[in-house]
């Protein structure tokens, strides 16, 4: 049988990753897709720039859509990034009666709805496990292997930059630039940085998993995003003293109530093996009615590790190709016609513990009437440390640690407390998160 001819839209880190790929693994992948895979056409912004890949063989040309319209391609590969001309790629490809593979969160968390709509109607594949957290085969984990549970709650390291960063920060005591800037340099980071570390990448990827976890549309409107550029040291440092690490967490849960979509720092005790994820690993951990909790590890970014998933995409397709399009695994795991409409739930109506900090005045009585806010909200505290002033007549740091309590019963409180004319500017939160099998 001839190989399936593919075309590729981006040659930059996955791109040429996905070539030297496919080209190093050709034998084996035909071997497991039953026909040969072959990259026939591709697409770059520049063509002078240095690439990571040899592209002889490889028609070259600057302008997408020519690739898209090349009638020997029967699968495009997407790796643009971002949400103008991806899409209106993607959607061409997908009018055209084309296959598409996809690495883009930005794009599936935004306008998974819309193309897979349209997909269907057509009758073609849209396949994106590249979309979230490189090199794991989350998505097809969550969508095939547990299949028979009811997915109770997933938790996601599922930013690499984010927690290269946070690693750093805390085993060398780097400053945030500093390690943005080798981020950058390693190809991990997102064209605007701002994504990985206000938590926008993490939310684009949180909204895929939730969707394909739950059975529920992509909702990216109503993820709740918090980034990881307030942590500090001293908080890291609090938090190992307390048991605990700072990971920046994307969270989604069933609860009878609704859905909880929310990407945020969190504490996570370390004992568990995702607070020992570090630098720019991922790692999923998913609690399934049936299997219990599974974890899921590995490289989250990087040109091969992302090519990984790109490619086992491409074979998933290639098998796919002649069966009946109502017979494929369905884009969103389940059923297009079985999405359920739960709520998601607004962070004010989430239940966590609590990582407080505050900055007070060393005098009697102020330890107390911190304490007394918090039990008039009825708010149990599990654990407190004091840190003696620096200097004397200074502030002291309370670090408290809180039992579960809704959103917005705390906002309330933190309000009181910051009232208080003993307690010096804003108190820290952070949310924490157990983790275990309850
Ligand atoms: N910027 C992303 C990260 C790349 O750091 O995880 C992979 O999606």
């Amino acid at each position: 049988m001839n190989p399936v001819k593919v075309g590729l839209l981006g040659l930059g880190t996955v791109g040429g990753g996905t070539v030297n790929v496919l080209k190093r693994n050709a034998e084996e992948i035909a071997r497991r897709a039953g026909r040969g895979i072959e990259i026939v056409h591709a697409a770059a912004r520049d063509l002078n720039k240095p690439r990571i890949c040899d592209t002889d063989g490889i028609q070259l040309c600057t302008d997408p859509s020519e690739v898209v319209n090349n009638p020997d391609v029967e699968i495009i590969v997407e790796l643009i990034g971002g949400d103008g001309l991806a899409k209106d790629m993607v959607m061409q490809a997908i009018e055209q009666g084309k296959h598409v593979v996809t690495a883009n969160k930005a794009l599936i968390a935004k306008y998974g709805n819309e193309i897979f709509a349209r997909a269907q109607q057509k009758g073609v594949m849209v396949a994106f496990e590249a979309a979230v957290a490189g090199g794991i085969p989350i998505i097809k984990a969550i969508r095939e292997g547990l299949a028979g549970n009811q997915i109770q709650w997933l938790a996601g390291i599922i930013n690499g930059t984010g927690n290269f960063i946070l690693t750093e920060m805390k085993d060398k005591g780097r400053d945030f630039d500093d390690v943005l800037k080798e981020a950058q340099q390693l190809g991990y980071a997102e064209a605007d940085p701002t994504f990985d570390v206000e938590g926008i990448d993490a939310a684009h990827k949180l909204t895929i998993l939730a969707s394909i976890a739950f059975g529920i549309p992509l909702q990216f409107e109503k993820t709740f995003t918090e980034g990881i550029s307030t942590i500090t040291r001293d908080d890291v440092a609090y938090a190992e003293e307390l048991g605990y690490r700072i990971k920046h967490l994307g969270v989604a849960r069933r609860s009878e109530k609704g859905i909880e979509l929310r990407v945020h720092p969190t504490l996570i005790p370390e004992r568990r093996l995702i607070a020992n994820v570090d630098g720019v690993m991922n790692a999923v951990l998913v609690m399934g009615d049936a299997v219990g909790p599974t974890l899921y590890y590995g490289a989250g970014a990087g040109a091969e590790p992302t090519a990984s998933a790109v490619v086992g995409d491409l074979v998933d397709v290639v098998r796919a190709l002649t069966a009946d399009p109502e017979n494929r695994v369905p884009h969103l795991a389940f059923q297009a016609d079985a999405l359920a409409n739960d709520p998601i739930l607004s962070i004010d109506d989430v239940e966590t513990a609590y990582y407080l900090r505050m900055s007070v005045q060393d005098k009697p009585g102020v330890m107390a009437k911190v304490a007394s806010i918090l039990a008039e909200s009825d708010i149990s505290i599990e654990a407190i440390i004091q840190k003696e002033p620096v200097a004397e007549g200074s502030f002291a740091n309370i670090i408290m640690l809180t039992h579960k309590v809704q959103e917005k019963q705390m906002n309330a409180a933190i309000a009181s407390i910051e009232a208080l004319d003993t307690i010096d500017g804003k108190v820290k939160r952070i949310r924490m998160e157990t983790l275990d099998a309850n």
